[in-house]
């Protein structure tokens, strides 16, 4: 599978980019790197450490958004990721990296087009620009893969809005307007993807890989705050990770077929809407969104890939 992944690195960004890297399957076409869990240029700087760590200095890490298309200031998430986005660990200062203009990811689109995947897992602004710039392109790419919303389940930045669809529900909307299929994995399944302290242990005990240090103190970093905000919680959910798991492993969620909007108003801000009543329409908008999964396959294939 051929990916071009959309970011904002971010501790579950990285465990998604370690995992695109590391799965056998998978063939990591480029990093579009945006604002978010940090800023863009740390997360332009995290997604080339990580090349960098696997060997891999000659994917291109495509320069994205800096804010939202509303023009908004924006909030980082240190607390949560770490003062550079790695929990405890400090990047250098400079990388070598395949470093690329935002343009630059229509070349890796018309290159793949038959086959590439897009998948974002941070804020949708870099992508929703994406559309505007070259909708006729955009709209040929056959599959989409989104890390965002909760749908009648708990918010986790405000009580109703997942943080990727509240940081830019507008770019969200744009998304889900024009791209031709798109897999939704919101809060409603990735909050139990849950990585524990002992998968972590047990990654570090048995893996071969270069990031087999990284493992442990990121999660333990993320799960010290899932800890304190939610005491008595074992691990950290990984919320970035489904999207690429389920792009192989689609037999292992269970979608609805939906139209969805994110809404934009104050009070509601980032709040994704379904119609999930019997009676809906298809109208041909339909999005698949991801609302049960399997955890004992996910934690699995996690470990397997993590492994290698
Ligand atoms: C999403 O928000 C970000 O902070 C995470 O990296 C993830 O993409 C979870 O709501
Ligand atoms: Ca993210």
């Amino acid at each position: 599978m051929k990916v071009l992944l959309f970011c904002d690195p971010g501790i579950d960004d990285s465990l998604a980019i370690i995992y695109a890297l590391q799965h056998p399957q998978i063939e990591l076409l480029g990093i579009v790197t945006s604002y978010g869990n940090v800023s863009k240029e740390q997360a332009t700087l995290n997604a080339a450490y990580l090349a960098g760590l696997a060997g891999r200095s000659d994917i291109p890490v495509i320069s994205g958004a800096e804010f939202p298309l509303s023009g908004e200031n924006t909030t980082y998430y240190p607390e949560i990721h770490g003062p550079d986005g790695l929990g405890p660990i400090r990047p250098p200062a400079s990388i070598q990296g395949n470093y690329q203009g935002f343009m630059h990811l229509y070349k890796v689109i018309e290159d793949h087009l038959d086959d590439v995947v897009i998948i974002d897992v941070g804020r949708s602004t870099s992508l929703a620009a994406a559309f505007n710039l070259n909708k006729n392109l955009m709209m040929k790419v056959n599959r989409i893969y989104i890390m965002g919303g909760a749908f009648y389940v708990p918010g986790n930045v405000t009580p109703l809005a997942e943080a990727n669809f509240h940081g830019d529900p507008i770019a969200a909307n744009v998304v889900l307007k024009y791209a031709k299929e798109v897999f939704i994995s919101p809060l409603n399944i990735t909050n139990h993807a849950i990585v524990t302290r002992e998968v972590a242990s047990y990654i570090y005990n048995s893996a071969h890989s270069v990031f087999k240090e990284l493992i442990p103190p990121i999660t333990e970093y993320y799960a010290a705050y899932y800890r304190k905000m939610n005491p008595g919680m074992r691990g950290a959910p990984v919320h970035d990770v489904l999207p690429l798991y389920q792009l192989l492993n689609h037999s292992f969620i269970i979608t609805k077929e939906r139209k969805v909007t994110v809404l934009t108003c104050d009070d509601g801000r980032g709040t994704s809407a379904a119609d999930f009543r019997n009676s809906s329409k298809n109208d041909g908008s339909q999005r698949h969104i991801g609302l049960l999964f399997d955890y004992r396959h996910f934690i699995s294939d996690f470990i397997k890939t993590m492994t290698v």
